[in-house]
């Protein structure tokens, strides 16, 4: 069979990245470009100014994208893009610019949903086998469902109000760190103790997620310290939250384990680059003798690659979207 090749475009949030996907697995170029600095002046990202960057950046992301590697654009089978969920404004640039790039090239053009695309960051140097548990944990979601084939989902659970991960950009803020705050906090934690008592999130038996209370005892806690003249112990703090925070993500996926018994856990999202997380599902997994796929760091984060590969099986389905696609600015696994 014929090598197929397509050129993905991510810009959904802050990150602006073009990559080439061959055959739904291999990365053969990847290119990002990071808004963070910008951002972190701001305490976290201000919409207005990143759609305006990623129209700045992206013909140079491409031009980056396509230097390390013979390819043409010619050579590509299908121009993908995400189209939900994110940032409208950024959102727009990069289906605008996919949309330019099919028309002017004669493409199919494939429309991604971000989450898929973390999911699928699994197949880059993984295969995904079925039936799977997928957890996303990222800034805008936190959801645990089943997997039973390719783009068929089944939602267990989700947040009931904050993202794991903006609550992490929350906790950090308040502790003094700048955004992204998750590896400010994990950082800190290594340096800490869990020694402050902070309520468990929902404390149940669904597999509904709550963060804003534990958000908010922090957040009590550095305040009435404060008042009181005390210092807080940041890096006991931040270990205290990201252990609840992430504990509360375990016993879910343990809960889900034992009631599905499904074999393989796939977790998604910029949180699952949080070591912490890594090594208490791994010992989850150990003892329920499930299979476990985190993605390489970069693969981890937003990144393109991600939506190459999630683009394929649409490919192979001819799935394909007309120059009338536009962006969607909320969606889940499964709408
Ligand atoms: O998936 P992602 O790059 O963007 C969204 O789609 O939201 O995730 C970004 C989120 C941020 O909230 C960031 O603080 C969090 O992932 N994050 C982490 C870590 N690295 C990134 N959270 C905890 N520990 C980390 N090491
Ligand atoms: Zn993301």
């Amino acid at each position: 069979m014929k090598d197929i090749y397509i050129l993905a475009v991510e810009s959904s949030c802050d990150d602006t990245s073009i990559a080439i996907i061959k055959n739904g697995h291999d990365c053969i170029s990847l290119s990002i470009s990071s808004q963070i600095d910008v951002h972190s002046k701001f305490g976290g990202v201000v919409p207005e100014i990143a759609s305006r960057m990623h129209c700045e950046n992206i013909l140079f992301v491409l031009e980056d994208c396509l230097s390390k590697t013979n390819l043409k654009i010619e050579d590509m089978d299908a121009i993908a893009v995400t189209y939900k969920p994110g940032l409208m404004g950024s959102l727009l640039v990069g289906i605008e610019f996919a949309k330019t790039l099919a028309f002017l090239y004669d493409k199919p053009l494939i429309g991604v949903n971000h989450l898929i695309g973390h999911i699928y960051a699994n197949n880059i140097e993984d295969n995904l086998e079925f039936p799977l548990l997928a957890l996303v944990v990222s800034g805008g979601h936190t959801e645990l469902s089943i997997m039973e084939e390719d783009y068929k989902f089944k939602l267990l659970g989700t947040t009931l109000d904050d993202a794991i991960g903006e609550s992490f950009d929350k906790v950090a803020r308040v502790l003094g760190f700048s955004y992204p705050g998750g590896p400010s906090i994990e950082n800190a934690a290594l340096k800490g103790e869990n020694t402050y008592i902070l309520p468990k999130p929902v404390n149940d038996q669904t597999y509904n997620f709550s963060y804003s209370g534990l958000k908010s005892q922090v957040i009590n806690i550095v305040n009435s310290e404060k008042m009181k003249g005390n210092s807080i112990n940041v890096n006991n703090l931040a270990c205290s939250f990201q252990t609840v925070a992430i504990d509360e993500i375990v016993r879910k996926v343990e809960i889900a384990l034992k009631n599905t018994n499904i074999k393989r856990l796939v977790v998604a999202g910029g949180v699952s680059a949080n070591k912490y997380l890594k090594n208490q599902l791994e010992i989850l997994c150990n003892k329920y003798d499930c299979k476990l796929f985190i993605p390489r760091m970069i693969y981890c984060t937003d990144n393109a690659a991600m939506i190459g590969a999630a683009a394929y099986p649409l490919f192979l389905k001819k799935d394909f979207k007309d120059l009338s696609l536009d962006a969607e600015s909320h969606a889940d696994l499964v709408a």
